[in-house]
């Protein structure tokens, strides 16, 4: 089974309308296909058909409980022809607050301790993401390992992309499984000279990451929605069909074995830089780095970040690759050169106030 995340945390880019029409062109091509529905606004869900407010359970059942990994299988509705959804609902907002006392690698495993439980029958689960990357979006980044980034083809969209990718590839390297990312233009009206130089522009940018198939802007893909079925079964002929069948053949004519194997990492020489990481927790920050003489005190340059949250407060970690030493740093907390709260080793620093201080061993 291939599983296919569709993630970009900008709300109105398509998502659930790639999801549930490229989920529909591949179920009408005979293969079995399953929409796991992750946002809790249930949009999947209701395109497909299902009134979220009807359905005994759902998805919260598979994730909240520690042993509901088992009963993905039994949540899952068959909507059509091949096509099946795992419902979501608003409840699943409340999975965040619910697990997070756990630790980060047990809660954000629930999606893909689920998946790998499932019969053999299907051959495609595409995961619906909600517009944010929090813990929803970290399981299915966890249990896919192809993400689709739909992008809508106006200004602006582009932006936060890139941060995205970062994320993406950050999770994927710390989880140590591969996953291929590839860009969807949407919402593409071609009759505008804006909106050909905006795709031109995506094309140039991310080369091969790009998928040649461009969903064209198609009233009827609305329509669809609102009749509760994929385009391909409610208007065949429509432009949105066309498109997002070309979609279904170059999804499935890409090769599905890039889960190479890792190869095991080599022990670290004695003078290499480690991977170091610290957190920072703050539930008023918007905008936290780090910087240090480790970075000529620029903030956060050379380092990775990630925000996640956990309840009401959000934690920003920040990897830094340092050869063995002592190190000084601050945080840069919204403007503010701030100690580490969390660490009782500091110096005085040359422009007063507290430097914090990092060994590498
Ligand atoms: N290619 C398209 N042509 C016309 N309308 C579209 C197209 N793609 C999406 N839409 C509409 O735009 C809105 C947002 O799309 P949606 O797929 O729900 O985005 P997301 O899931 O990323 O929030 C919806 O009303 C949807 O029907
Ligand atoms: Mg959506």
């Amino acid at each position: 089974m291939r599983v296919i995340a569709i993630v970009n945390q900008k709300g109105g880019c398509g998502k659930t309308t790639t999801t549930v029409n490229l989920a529909g062109c591949l179920a009408a091509d005979g293969a079995q296909v399953l929409v796991i529905d992750l946002d809790p606004q249930a949009h999947s869900t209701m395109a497909l058909g299902v009134d979220p407010e009807e359905v005994e359970e759902n998805l919260y059942e598979v994730l909240a409980e520690p042993g509901g990994s088992d009963h993905l299988q039994s949540v899952i509705l068959e909507v059509g022809d091949n096509l099946y959804v795992a419902p979501s609902g608003i409840v699943l907002s409340a999975l965040e607050q619910k697990l997070a006392s756990e630790r980060v690698e047990s809660r954000t495993e629930r999606l893909s301790a689920a998946v790998e439980k499932l019969p053999s029958q299907y051959d495609y689960a595409l995961i619906d993401c909600p517009p944010n990357v929090g813990l929803l979006t970290f399981n299915a980044l966890r249990a896919a390992s192809e993400v689709i980034v739909p992008l809508e083809t106006s200004p602006f969209a582009i932006n936060g992309v890139q941060k995205l990718l970062e994320t993406i590839g950050l999770l994927s390297e710390r989880i140590g499984h591969e996953v291929s990312v590839r860009i969807l233009p949407t919402l593409y009206d071609g009759r505008t000279r804006y909106a050909r130089k905006i795709l031109t522009e995506i094309r140039e940018m991310f080369k091969d990451m790009c998928f040649d198939s461009v969903i064209r802007q198609n009233v009827k893909l609305r329509e669809a929605v609102a009749k509760g079925k994929p385009i391909i079964r409610y208007a065949p002929s429509a432009n949105g069909a066309i498109d997002y069948s070309a979609l279904a053949v170059e999804v499935s004519a890409l090769d599905p074995s890039l889960g190479v194997a890792q190869l095991p990492e080599p022990e670290p020489r004695v003078n290499d830089p480690r991977e170091v990481v610290v957190r920072y927790r703050d539930p008023m920050a918007s905008d936290v780095r780090i910087a240090g003489d480790f970075n000529g005190w620029v903030p956060d340059k050379g380092v990775r970040s990630l925000i996640e949250s956990e309840g009401q407060t959000r934690i920003w970690t920040k990897i830094l690759q340092l050869p063995p030493g002592t190190y000084q740093y601050r945080y840069v907390v919204d403007g503010q050169w701030l100690e580490d709260p969390e660490n009782p080793e500091f110096a005085k620093g040359s422009v007063g106030g507290r430097n914090s201080i990092l060994v590498v061993r």
